[in-house]
């Protein structure tokens, strides 16, 4: 199987899915990363380590679906089995998601319902007081934040605990739930009913 990985930035996440590719866990090979961000530490993550990545210009199309039909043509070159949204800013057309159904994850640092949709969930989790957060991957459908939940990691909030160390926490568990459920979905052992999402 082969995988696309879309990414804004740092790409830390894209990190631990290539070193468990590398490792033997998945079972499966990333073919491409698409950033919409020319600058993204991702690509350079990428490129490291000999994966195709490409920067696609938002600004170069008139519509997002122009921008989205680049995306799908690169996508249809690799043939790509698994979309991973890794840290990708930007949210996708129902129309996109369509050509994929139950093929793409993505990562929030949240446990999801809770702070779904927030560009800065880590910090809106601190300041809400919280006591508990965590990480989720989900299968991505038509809303934001919405699709079937894949797997989810809790980290205990600490009243030291600043932005930045609770965003560390967090992206401790997304290094191991992110992974996880790509080797999962590779293995062909993930059933998507309604809602619920059995591992087997
Ligand atoms: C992660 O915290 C992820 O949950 C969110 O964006 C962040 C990306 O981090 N969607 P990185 O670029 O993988 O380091």
């Amino acid at each position: 199987m082969n995988i696309a990985v879309f990414c804004s930035g740092e790409g830390t996440n894209l990190q631990a899915i290539i070193e468990a590719v590398r490792g033997g866990d998945i079972k499966a090979r990333i073919s491409l990363v698409i950033s919409d961000n020319k600058e993204a530490h991702c690509l350079q993550r990428a490129k490291k380590a000999a994966i195709r990545a490409i920067f696609v210009d938002p600004k170069e199309f008139s519509s997002k679906e122009e921008f989205e039909k680049k995306i799908i043509v690169y996508l249809q070159e690799e043939n790509i089995g698994l979309i991973a949204l890794a840290g990708f800013m930007r949210m996708l057309s129902p129309s996109f998601v369509q050509n994929y159904p139950n093929k793409i994850f993505n990562i929030h640092p949240s446990l999801l319902p809770a702070f779904k949709g927030s560009t800065n969930a880590v910090r809106d989790t601190l300041n809400y007081g919280m006591k508990i957060s965590g990480a989720t991957v989900h299968f991505v459908d038509e809303k934001l934040d919405n699709g079937p939940i894949v797997l989810q990691r809790v980290v205990e909030i600490d009243e030291e605990d600043s932005e930045e160390s609770l965003r560390q926490k967090i992206h401790r568990q997304e290094h191991i739930i992110y992974p996880l459920a790509i080797k999962l979905f590779a293995e062909g052992r993930l059933k998507v009913e309604g809602r619920r999402v059995k591992i087997s």
